[in-house]
């Protein structure tokens, strides 16, 4: 379950004012640390978040995703380290920072007697920056964001998880925002609801708006984002543009009548961790062109069917960097 966790909200005028002459990253953190009794969930990390991204923060279960986003939005304090949220040192700037952040995490619930509208009516609300003539406008206009709006008069109890997920969404959607931090954002919804939530992304991101979501969906990371950090028992293992992550070299795979062959002259041409599968064989090809191997099995003698190279995936980095498999399938 997740729920909006933000203080209050500012117009468009004050996010021109308050966006006005700020460089720097969105987020940034310097050694963030987070000690729970003996366990480190979180091993002195250095964020960097660029304004206009949208950043994937991965990583499995347990590697301290939340209890990042937690400290980076004030929710715990940090056992040591400092970071800065919109160019602000937090916590300190928290009053003029928060209202210019929407966040999704895990927390506490909606009313669940209520309807969806009923509860954004309910935040709205509580905003004591947000106009009420114009809450229902507001209200709906992010209900019909998330495609809820069919849904909008259904009591909060009765929603599924991918219905819950998306109000809490539309919650962080109330106002215009310079920053989202979004703890798995399509956790609980189906793939349409999954590709939704990527296109509102995108179509934030896009406005201008820097996005941070965590996720352990890594193909999902890959279609939507411009930078991610890998996290692994609580340290940032790896982080950066999303082109500059991604290993070097291609894996190839080539259809042949006669693999055994092929695997010998790919060998010695250097393509290492050759596998064989019927009459399919797979390597790394590491810095040798891929038509410099179709060449030398064409020379070889041996017939190629098909040859296909493939880039490797953000999967393929996690695999290398930690020895660990992601849940891809969600
Ligand atoms: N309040 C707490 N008290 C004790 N341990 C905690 C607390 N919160 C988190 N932890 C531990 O810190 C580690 C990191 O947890 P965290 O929730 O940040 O992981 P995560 O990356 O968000 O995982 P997931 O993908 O499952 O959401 C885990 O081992 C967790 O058990
Ligand atoms: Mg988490």
């Amino acid at each position: 379950m997740s729920a909006l966790t933000t203080t209050s909200a500012t117009g468009p005028a004050g996010l021109a004012a308050a966006s006005a002459g700020l460089a720097g990253p969105a987020v940034s953190t310097t050694g963030l640390t987070k000690r729970f009794g003996h366990q480190t969930a979180v091993d002195h990390i250095d964020l960097a978040v660029p304004r206009g991204g949208v950043y994937g923060f991965l990583g499995p279960n347990g590697s301290g995703k939340t209890t990042t986003i937690r400290m980076l939005l004030g929710l715990i304090g940090p056992t040591a380290g400092q970071h800065t949220l919109l160019g602000r040192p937090m916590p300190g700037g928290a009053g003029t920072v928060l209202p210019r952040v929407g966040a999704l995490i895990e927390g506490p619930a909606f009313h669940p007697y209520l309807s969806g509208r009923a509860n954004l009516r309910r935040l709205d609300a509580a905003d004591r920056w947000a106009d009420p003539a114009t809450a229902g406008v507001r209200v709906d206009a992010a209900l019909d964001r998330v495609g809820l709006l069919a849904a909008a008069k259904k009591r909060y109890r009765a929603y599924s998880l991918g219905m819950r997920q998306r109000l809490a969404l539309a919650a962080t959607l109330l106002v215009p925002r310079e920053l989202l931090i979004l703890d798995e954002p399509t956790n609980g919804l189906d793939p349409q609801g999954t590709r939704e939530v990527r296109t509102l992304i995108a179509a934030l991101a896009a406005d201008g708006t820097t996005v941070l979501l965590s996720s352990h969906l890594l193909s999902e990371v890959e279609q939507i984002c411009t930078h991610a950090g890998v996290m692994h028992q609580g340290r940032l293992v790896a982080q950066g543009p999303l082109a500059d992550l991604r290993p070097a070299g291609h894996r190839i795979s080539a259809s042949t009548p006669e693999p055994e062959a092929a695997v010998r002259i790919l060998g010695e041409l250097g393509v290492t961790d050759l596998a064989r599968d019927g009459d399919e064989v797979t390597g790394d090809l590491g810095d040798t062109p891929p038509e410099k191997a179709v060449a030398a099995l064409v020379h070889g003698g041996v017939p190629v069917r098909g040859f296909t190279t493939v880039r490797p995936s953000l999967e393929d980095l996690f695999v290398s960097l930690t020895g660990e498999g992601f849940d891809v399938s969600g």
